[in-house]
Order: C-alpha cells, then structure tokens, then sequence
C-alpha cells in the first residue's frame, strides 16, 4: 500500500477506511455506524459502539497473551529507583485503585483531575478514572496554585489526585500546599483529596477530605471495566488558547483508541513488544498519547521517566535510559535535544552507551530547527523524524508515514498530511494558496478520529475558535506552507500561543498577570526566538502616570508574580518599561512587529501605525 492511495482512502473512503481501523481494537460493542455529522460542523466516530480504554490498553493485551510481558518501566533518577510492571500487574494496580475510587464514590462521567509528578501512579489514576468511565484531567505539576484552581473550577472535579511532591533538578516540590491553596482559591470544591506520600516529602491530611494512596487501596475490590459509549469523554487536557482561560479539549474514547492505535504503526512503525519511550511529561499532550495510551493499545513496553535530559545527572541521560530499557523508538521535543548538545557538542556521551536498540527518533511540540535536526543525524546515524500535532488532535496531523511507505526527510518540513487530515493551507477566506506560499494550516471537515469532541462547558468557544474562522475547514492557529512536492511546512503560530521549551502558553494569560500589579497602566507579552527553549515570553510594559516603583524593582515584582500565578514553567525573565506601546490608529497592539524587534528581524513599518517613532524607541530598549 502507497501514502498516496491509503491517503485518498482515508479522505474519499472515509467510513471503510475507519471501519477497518476500528477492527483493531477490542469493542464491547463494535460500531455499526462510523462517522456521523452533528449540526455544529462537527460529527462524531463510531456513536453507537461500546468500549472501555482501560480494557482496550491492559486487559486486551493479557487475552492476546502478552500478560508477563513487561507494560511500563518507571526510571526515576531524581529518586535512583527504577520499578517495572507486567500487563498483568499492571492491569491488577489499576482494577485495584478504581475499585478504591469507587469506593470514594466516584464514578461513570464524574470529573477527577490528577496533579502529579511523573511516578507510575499517575498513568496507574489515569487508566483507573478510564476503567470507570470517569473523566479525568491531567493538571502539569509545574503549574502554580492559581492554575490548578482556574481548572477545579472548570471542570468541577469529584475527587482530585496528587502526590506529597514532585523532584526537579535541585529541589524537591511539595505539591500539598499548592494543591491547599488551589482548593481554597477556587469555589468549587473536590469531595475528596487522594495523596500519594512519597518519601522525599510527607503531606499533611485535611480531616475528613483528604485520603493517603496507600489506605484507600489497601482493601479495595479491583474493578471490571464499565462499559461506556465511543462518544463518552475520556479526559479533559487544558491547554493555553488566546485569551487568560484555558481551553478544555474533550477526546472521547472510542476515536482516540482507534486513531491512536493506528498511529503507532503508521508514524512510529511499532510492534507490540517494541520499547517506546516518550520523554514527556504526562501533563502535556504528548505524555497521554504516548506514554500512557497508545503504547499500550499496541502492546508495546512503555516508559515513564522522571528525569530531565541534562543534568540528572549528565547529558547522557536519555542515551542511558535508551541502553538500560533497550528503547526501540525515543520520542521528545527538539528543546529537550537542544539541551543535550548545548553541554555535549561533541555527543561524547552517546559514544559511552550501547544504544543499539533504538531505530529512530521522532520530534515534535515545536518546530524542529534544522541544526538540531542535523546535530542529531549527524550523531546517531538513525532516522530523525519530525511530525506535527496539537493537543487538540492528540495524534499527528503531519508525519513521515514510515509505517507505510517511509519518504525522505527534508529539514524544517513535518513531511505529509497523516491519512484522514485534509490538511490545506488557505488564506482567509478559505481559499488554498499556491504551493511555496504562505498561509494557516487548516484541516478540511470532518476531522478524523480523536480530535477534540469540543471545549469542555462551552461548546461555542469550540466553535469560535475552531470552527468559524474558515467556515469548512478546522483552524490550526499554525501558519506554514506546502511545497511543490506536497511536504508541508510549520512556521510557527498565528496567534498569541507560545511555546516555551516545547510546554504550550499563553501571552494573553501573562498580560492578564502583568496588568494586574497595581504599576502597571498597559502591557504585552510576546514570543522572542531563544536558542535553547525555542520562545520565551518577553514583557513590555507602560507604568501608570504617578507610579515611582524602581525598574528593577518593578521586573523582580512581575517575574515572581508570573511564577508564582503561572508557574516557573513559563521563564517569564523580562519586563522592559516602555513610554508608549506601539498600536494601530484603531488601538490595536502591534504585537507583530514588536516580536520582529524582539528577534533582530528586518520589519516594515505597518500603515496603520498611528506613530511609527515609537518602533524606533522599542528597537533601543530591545538592544539596551
Ligand atoms: N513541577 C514543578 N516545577 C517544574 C516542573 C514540574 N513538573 N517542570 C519544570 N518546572 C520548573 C523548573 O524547576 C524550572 O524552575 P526554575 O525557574 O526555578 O529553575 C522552571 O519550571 C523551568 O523549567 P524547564 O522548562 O524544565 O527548564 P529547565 O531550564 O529546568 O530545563 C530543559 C530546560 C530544556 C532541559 C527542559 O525544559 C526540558 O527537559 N524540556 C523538554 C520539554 C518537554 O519534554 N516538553 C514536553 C512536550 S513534548
Ligand atoms: P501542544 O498543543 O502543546 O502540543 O502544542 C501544539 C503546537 O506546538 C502547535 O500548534 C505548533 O505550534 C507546535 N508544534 C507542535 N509540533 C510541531 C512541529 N513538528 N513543528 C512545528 N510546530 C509544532
């Protein structure tokens, strides 16, 4: 089978071609119907079969056999433990702790949002909430109190889950006291508060709310899987749109097994059995379809990392992780390699390890820029493989179908549409551009499998942001191109999302921050191009007439005030006073033109400025 012609079957045989999809996963139910339209632009896939993920990810892999078969591997340097578990054990963990849940009467569609580091418990809750049809949503434990809450009171959680503490490279974060603050911050309130005690931390319980890990499974009667329908939400990821609230992308189950179990043959090329290892965090987008989810459905050994790639201990980290486990395909973001590379040019480290095992590796979150793409070739002598997707997708949009028919590579470029994205650059009237040219990346409706359902609480934003843009298509919020051989190209996004060190944020989020401290009249935060984290969010800010805080003064107020409501996450390092912001006649921030100041790129003076000496007043701070 060709890309080309499994492609066209995809678009202009959509429903056989799902139909087979769907035929390699377990159904309770399989689906008569495969696709079908909703009145919003949208439609669902599969609506009336019956499933449940956490059958279809362990309990399906014992029946086929792979029980002894080792399912997840926790490495943890932060802590020097490793801990493995069989599809049987780990089947047996997860029927154990929803069985504790339900106990906590949580149950079919209750929401349950788990804050954690990356320890197996947190893949352990997250296939527990799945096996009762609970809908969970993963919070990053390097968001800050203020988020957690923002999202509590989204997504009204019946229980939340977290641990006493996470580990980063010099410290050990308690976890507990943030997660007291968010509670108490927000207005709705969890019934119960489940907390893993680690060693390195011990939290304190809240009477009558909060319950240790360890006492509420101790006799609890593992769970069957509920059956629950294809369209039933399985979790709910937040994720940083234009304005400061959070958008809630809703994955049902059914389109995210079947696209992801797809997935792991046509992008990566894996085998049941193969060792997947994506180094991500399973608060991020990444870390639930390709730690927990997909290598699971596919039989593959998964592998949970707490650790950073440098410093713990060295730059050979992941070349270790890769010759310990005998990783077959390692899956990062390019920052994470960028790193690497800044301490070990040379890639001496690499030549200390076996890592025979590992075929390829696949980048992605951000764009992967051609020196670290060539660096990492150059080093390895494996397949460097660059695909694109969003959290709102939960799988790739663009890739090099290796699983298919693999192509050559061209740096800059994530290669081909995946088989069941139309994806069309347009201009804004939804009309394609020429080949080379530049435009936004949209998808043609429908959508495939696994693609946001819609915005969890407000379908209308769903439709807003998506969906309206360009009346037919899904708007990415990426802008790129097609070249003349049909590779498609991401340059970057078109709104004011940000991508920090591959974690997805938002300036508008920030600006909501900055403007808050009792100095500041008006502010911007934009994206300035950084060599090691890809963005980092540089404010300008305009103090109010009367204020006399001390610059300085002033900047070490807004960093802390950023982390500590943000998180430290998002390296908000720098707040520039400016007299004026530079606008359009119509009040408009050029938020364009400033981010080309901030990166040294060559900008046209905009005619709609209604002052174009104020460009020259920011290029002197800039440079200052
Ligand atoms: N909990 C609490 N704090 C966290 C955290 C977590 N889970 N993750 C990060 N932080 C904190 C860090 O401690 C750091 O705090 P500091 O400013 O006090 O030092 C801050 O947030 C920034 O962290 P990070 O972005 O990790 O930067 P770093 O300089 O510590 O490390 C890299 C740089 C490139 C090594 C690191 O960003 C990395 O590993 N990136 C890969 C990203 C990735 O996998 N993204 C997922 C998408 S696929
Ligand atoms: P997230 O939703 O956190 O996965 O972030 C999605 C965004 O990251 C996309 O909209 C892109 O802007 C960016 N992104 C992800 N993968 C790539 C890639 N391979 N090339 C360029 N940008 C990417």
């Amino acid at each position: 089978m060709s890309y080309n012609s499994e492609f066209r079957r995809s678009i202009d045989q959509r429903d056989d071609f799902w139909r087979e999809q769907a035929e390699q996963i377990d159904w309770i139910e399989p689906p008569k119907t495969i696709w079908q339209p909703l009145d919003n632009g949208h439609g669902e896939w599969f609506p009336d079969g019956v499933m449940n993920t956490s059958d279809v990810a362990l309990d399906a892999n014992i029946r086929a056999g792979r029980g002894d078969q080792t399912a997840l591997i926790y490495d943890s340097p932060v802590t020097n433990s490793q801990q493995t578990f069989t599809y049987n054990e780990l089947r047996d963990e997860v029927a154990r702790v929803a069985g504790a849940l339900r106990d906590q009467n949580v149950g079919k569609g209750n929401r349950v949002i788990i804050y954690m580091p990356m320890i197996p418990q947190a893949a352990i809750a997250m296939l527990a909430c799945a096996r009762l049809g609970a809908i969970h949503s993963v919070v990053f434990g390097g968001f800050a109190s203020h988020e957690l809450a923002v999202r509590i009171d989204d997504a009204k959680p019946k229980a939340l889950i977290t641990a006493s503490c996470g580990i980063e490279i010099s410290r050990v974060i308690e976890y507990k006291p943030l997660v007291d603050k968010a509670i108490e911050e927000a207005n709705h309130k969890p019934d119960t508060c489940v907390v893993y005690q680690r060693p390195q931390a011990t939290a304190t319980l809240q009477e009558g709310r909060d319950v240790e890990w360890n006492d509420m499974v101790a006799n609890a009667q593992p769970a069957d899987p509920v059956p629950v329908k294809s369209t039933d939400p399985l979790y709910i990821l937040y994720t940083s749109g234009t304005t400061g609230k959070p958008k809630g992308v809703v994955r049902d189950n059914g389109g995210h097994a079947v696209a992801l179990k797809y997935s792991m043959k046509l992008v990566y090329d894996a085998d049941p059995g193969d060792v997947f290892w994506a180094a991500s965090d399973v608060g991020w987008v990444v870390g639930h379809s390709y730690i927990v989810y997909a290598p699971l459905f596919n039989g593959c050994t998964t592998i949970l990392y707490e650790g950073k790639p440098v410093k713990t201990p060295d730059s050979g980290a992941f070349w270790r992780v890769v010759q310990d486990h005998k990783v077959n395909m390692l899956f990062t973001a390019p920052t994470a390699f960028r790193a690497v590379r800044k301490e070990d040019p040379e890639a001496d480290q690499l030549a200390k390890y076996d890592v025979s095992s590992l075929k390829r590796i696949f980048l992605a979150g951000e764009r992967l820029d051609p020196p670290t793409y060539e660096w990492l070739k150059e080093h390895t002598g494996l397949p460097v493989l660059d695909h694109w997707w969003q959290t709102e997708t939960g799988w790739a949009i663009c890739c090099n179908p290796i699983g298919i028919e693999p192509m050559d590579t061209k740096p800059g470029s994530a290669t081909v549409p995946s088989p069941g994205f139309n994806v069309q650059v347009v201009d804004p009237d939804g009309h394609q551009v020429a080949a080379g040219e530049q435009g936004q990346v949209a998808v043609k409706l429908p959508l495939p499998p696994s693609c946001l359902m819609t915005v969890w609480g407000d379908d209308e934003r769903f439709q807003n942001s998506y969906l309206k843009t360009i009346p037919g298509f899904y708007t990415s919020g990426d802008g790129g191109f097609v070249d003349d051989d049909g590779y498609v190209f991401i340059m970057g996004r078109t709104d004011d999302v940000i991508n920090v060190a591959g974690h997805r944020l938002s300036t508008g989020e920030m600006e909501e921050v900055v403007a808050s401290h009792p100095a500041i009249a008006e502010c911007c935060v934009v994206g300035a191009q950084d060599e090691l984290k890809g963005q980092i969010p540089i404010g300008l800010v305009l103090m109010k007439d009367g204020a006399t805080i001390d610059q300085d003064e002033l900047e070490e107020e807004l960093v802390e005030m950023v982390r500590d409501k943000i998180g430290a996450i998002a390296c908000f390092r720098r707040a520039i006073v400016v007299e004026r912001l530079p606008k359009t006649r119509s009040g408009k921030i050029l938020r364009r033109v400033i981010r080309q100041i901030a990166n040294g790129e060559e900008y046209n003076v905009p005619s709609t400025i209604d002052d174009p000496a104020i460009l020259d007043e920011i290029s002197s701070k800039f440079s200052q």
